[in-house]
């Protein structure tokens, strides 16, 4: 799991090495629908390609040169290529490099018909997979009076909407019907694919001006997780659809994956099963849900009853040993709390979010230390990363107080060995957090 403070920039000698052949303005422009031109049409020095950021025009104009030489998606591909794809492919009877179930999610893998003119898979994640077909906005928005809006009517997504950012990240973070990591690619060798909006964005990095809006961060979190819990039902419904159901990616790794221990000093036995339908039950994963809800609580009650209704049933039904008669059941309960879900989304793209409304939710996440901490990893996860998400986004006028962020470090300290991770121990280190943000008056 990345943290943020393990993102080290790379230094000035080596962006200077990438001067790249400039390809690019006065595209051929496509009539109708915007095509696919590759990242090359993007990276000429005078357009997103210089080396040092500019500050004459409203964008940096060295975005090429931080997403080539800094940005994991610009490796997406060659990832394909590594040891560890190479056994998933053996293992999966499949060739990586050429493979759409991994070209999907990395590379710009498109229809011929959608391709402009030709490039490079082997460039991985680039511009177009996230800012959306270029050819029919390439030529005319580099004109100094056109409009970012002008840009979007022409094909261009629209990610400073954190809510289509977000939909756009988890295509691949989470997965859709057409891009999937279920958990025989996991046993394979892919990682887990785990998702926060706002420290994801942090570690990209981004090639673009930091927004200078006040309580941003906690905005964007909030969004990313609404969001993230909209489009984790959606692939639950899907999973639960398919013959292979249950699918272990849908269920807590943990349950399964934990290091075993003498009984007495088991927390989970002590902890009992309540999300079990018996003792050893594998239950639904909630960290798609788990802090979720608590923003529920705060932004929107009443989307948040229904929500606590929806999905006390689903962990009820997901545990069941007998899934085969209930998935109708189990169906229905995930389509109404995914309509309970894109309504949550609506609410929280609309509300405000002031320094106020980011200390209590730190608080309120504190406060659940023992359920989050019971959820096990992936719940501690999420629950680690919004907390350091929200006090970024908080102390951003007041510089970070020292107390709290050691103890938010600490949390993600102990997440290092997922199968060793302490319920107990996490627990009690989230409610220092909330003790820390006390003494600091927050
Ligand atoms: C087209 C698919 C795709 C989209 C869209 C996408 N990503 Fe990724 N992302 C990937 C792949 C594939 C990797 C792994 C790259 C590698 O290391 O090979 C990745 C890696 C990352 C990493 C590095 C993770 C780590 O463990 O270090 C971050 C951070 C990240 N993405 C953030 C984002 C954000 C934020 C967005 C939305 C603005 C986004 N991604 C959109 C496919 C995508
Ligand atoms: C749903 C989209 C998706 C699909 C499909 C997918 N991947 Fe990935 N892959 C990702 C993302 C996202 C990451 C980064 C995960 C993270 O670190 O959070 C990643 C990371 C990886 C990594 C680790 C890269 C690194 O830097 O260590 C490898 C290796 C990999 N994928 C190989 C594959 C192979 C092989 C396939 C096909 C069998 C495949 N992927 C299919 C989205 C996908
Ligand atoms: C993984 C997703 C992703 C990839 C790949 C990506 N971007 Fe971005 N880009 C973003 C996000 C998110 C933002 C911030 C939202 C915004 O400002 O529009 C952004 C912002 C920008 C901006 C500033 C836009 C503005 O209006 O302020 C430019 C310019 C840009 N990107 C160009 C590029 C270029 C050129 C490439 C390829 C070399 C690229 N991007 C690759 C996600 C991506
Ligand atoms: C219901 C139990 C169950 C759940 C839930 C489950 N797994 Fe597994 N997993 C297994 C089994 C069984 C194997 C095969 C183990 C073997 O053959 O040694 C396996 C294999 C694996 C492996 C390869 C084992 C190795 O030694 O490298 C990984 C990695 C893995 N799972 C990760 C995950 C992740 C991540 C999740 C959650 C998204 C998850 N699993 C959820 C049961 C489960």
């Amino acid at each position: 799991m990345p943290s943020r403070a393990g993102w080290l920039p790379l230094t000035a000698f080596l962006l200077a090495a990438l001067l790249l052949p400039a390809a690019a303005a006065g595209q051929k422009q496509s009539a109708s629908v915007s095509k696919y031109i590759g990242p090359g049409s993007c990276s000429a020095t005078a357009c997103h390609g210089g080396v040092q950021p500019r500050n004459v025009t409203r964008v940096l104009q060295n975005e090429y040169s931080t997403w080539a030489v800094q940005d994991p998606h610009a490796k997406a591909y060659r990832s394909l290529e590594n040891s560890v794809s190479q056994r998933m492919g053996r293992i999966l009877g499949l060739n990586p490099a050429s493979s759409q179930r991994c070209l999907t999610c990395h590379a710009l893998n498109v229809s011929a018909g959608m391709k402009g003119r030709e490039f490079d898979l082997s460039e991985g994640v680039s511009c177009e997979s996230c800012h959306g077909p270029a050819s029919a906005w390439l030529g005319p928005h580099t004109v100094k009076s056109w409009t970012h809006e002008q840009s979007l009517q022409l094909g261009m997504l629209d990610l400073r909407s954190l809510s289509r950012r977000s939909e756009n990240c988890l295509d691949c973070h989470l997965g859709t019907a057409e891009k999937e990591v279920n958990h025989e690619m996991i046993a394979a060798g892919h990682p887990d694919l785990v998702f926060e909006l706002d420290s994801y964005t942090a570690i990209m990095p981004p090639h673009w001006k930091l927004p200078t809006e006040a309580n941003f961060g906690a905005r964007a979190w909030s969004i990313g997780q609404a969001t993230q819990l909209r489009d984790a039902m959606k692939r639950l419904a899907r999973h639960v659809q398919s013959p292979k159901w249950p699918e272990y990616a849908e269920l807590d790794c943990f349950a399964c994956h934990h290091s075993l221990t003498k009984p007495e000093n088991s927390w989970r036995q002590e902890r009992g099963y309540p999300q079990s339908a018996y003792a050893g039950a594998p239950p639904y994963n909630t960290a798609h849900y788990a802090v979720a809800r608590i923003l529920a609580k705060e932004v929107d009650a009443s989307a948040a009853q229904e929500l606590e209704r929806d999905l006390t049933e689903i962990y009820r039904l997901i545990a069941k040993p007998d899934t085969g008669s209930n998935k109708n059941d189990l169906q229905q309960s995930v389509t109404r709390a995914g309509d309970v879900a894109n309504r949550f989304a609506g609410a929280v793209e609309s509300a405000s979010f002031d320094r106020g409304r980011t200390a209590r939710l730190m608080h309120a996440i504190t406060a659940q230390a023992e359920t989050l901490a019971d959820e096990d990893t992936r719940t501690a996860e999420q629950a680690a990363m919004s907390l350091d998400a929200l006090f970024i986004s908080y102390s951003k006028e007041g510089g970070e107080k020292g107390e709290v962020r050691n103890a938010i470090n600490t949390l993600f300290q102990q997440l290092q060995n997922p199968s060793g991770y302490s319920g107990p121990r996490f627990k009690e280190q989230l409610r220092r957090v909330g003790a820390a943000l006390r003494d600091a008056g927050i």
